[in-house]
């Protein structure tokens, strides 16, 4: 199993566990979240949700030789499902996060409650690098909690960032010593699930409740403007480059 899940107390951790292709999620990961997720939004046991890699390494984004080989098409793929359940659970999640948090890995943060990261974090949005666009409503969102321009750095340049940067930006609750990660985030897992359950359920809601048509509808227009580009000359170029580690050449592109 690449997704790891384990019941502490009110709190359902959900471990990414790929480890020798650094939790870069497939098709199957998605859905093994979203289906996790899922349970956690029927368990009246269950009032917070903490998602966390392993030292080191939250995850690689999406699996690139999936977006090359299977490349995910429509809404019954794990990946709709699982931003579907993310961006609609009722209860809040916590992310600790642990080296490289690439694409999604950064993207997923947007929906969380509370984002604790190590001072290792290397947090980075390189879909355009990879001749691809932003995913999980980021387009909507980020420019929302950091504003356009920093918004446009991060999405249009793609350059990787440290924890005290997504601080800055706002995507950061908190960053901690490495040694210290799982222990804040799980801490911090535990204050929330001891609040009462159905005033933080009615204030997630209240919160999102102007945000969330703005959300579904980034989804929509995400998923369609990405099939495009998955199919486009660009991300085969950049995705082919990854695979044989060389620099993608894209300068014969219009
Ligand atoms: N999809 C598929 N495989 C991936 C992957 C991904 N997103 N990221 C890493 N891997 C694989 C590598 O191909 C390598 O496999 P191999 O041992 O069979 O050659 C293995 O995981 C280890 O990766 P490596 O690049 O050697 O680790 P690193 O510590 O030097 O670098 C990263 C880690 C995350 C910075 C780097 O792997 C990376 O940039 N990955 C791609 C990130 C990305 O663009 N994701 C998509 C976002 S939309």
């Amino acid at each position: 199993m690449d997704i790891l899940t384990h019941r502490d107390g009110p709190v359902l951790r959900i471990g990414l566990h790929r480890p020798d292709k650094k939790n870069a999620l497939t098709q199957q990961m998605y859905a093994d979240i979203a289906a996790a997720i899922a349970a956690a939004e029927a368990d009246a046991a269950v009032r917070v949700m903490l998602i966390h890699g392993a030292p080191g390494v939250f995850t690689a984004g999406n699996d690139l030789h999936d977006f090359l080989s299977r490349p995910p098409r429509g809404a019954d793929t794990g990946v709709s499902r699982f931003l579907h359940v993310l961006s609609r659970t009722s209860k809040p999640l916590v992310a600790a996060v642990s080296g490289p948090a690439v694409g999604i890995g950064t993207t997923l943060l947007l929906h969380c409650a509370l984002v604790h990261a190590a001072e290792d974090a290397r947090l980075a949005l390189p879909f355009v690098n990879l001749g691809l666009c932003p995913e999980a409503a980021s387009s909507y969102l980020l420019p929302r909690i950091a504003g356009y321009q920093r918004a446009a750095e991060l999405l249009l340049l793609g350059e990787p960032f440290g924890p005290e940067k997504g601080r800055e930006l706002g995507i950061v609750t908190a960053v901690v010593p490495a040694a210290e990660l799982m222990e804040a985030a799980t801490a911090a897992a535990h204050r929330l699930a001891g609040r009462p359950p159905a005033a933080l359920r009615v204030t997630k809601a209240l919160m999102k409740r102007a945000l969330q048509p703005g959300i579904d509808a980034a989804l929509e227009a995400e998923f369609r403007a990405f099939s495009e580009r998955l199919d486009s000359p660009e991300a085969k170029e950049a995705l082919t480059a990854f695979f044989e580690k060389r620099k993608p050449d894209f300068s014969r592109f219009g």
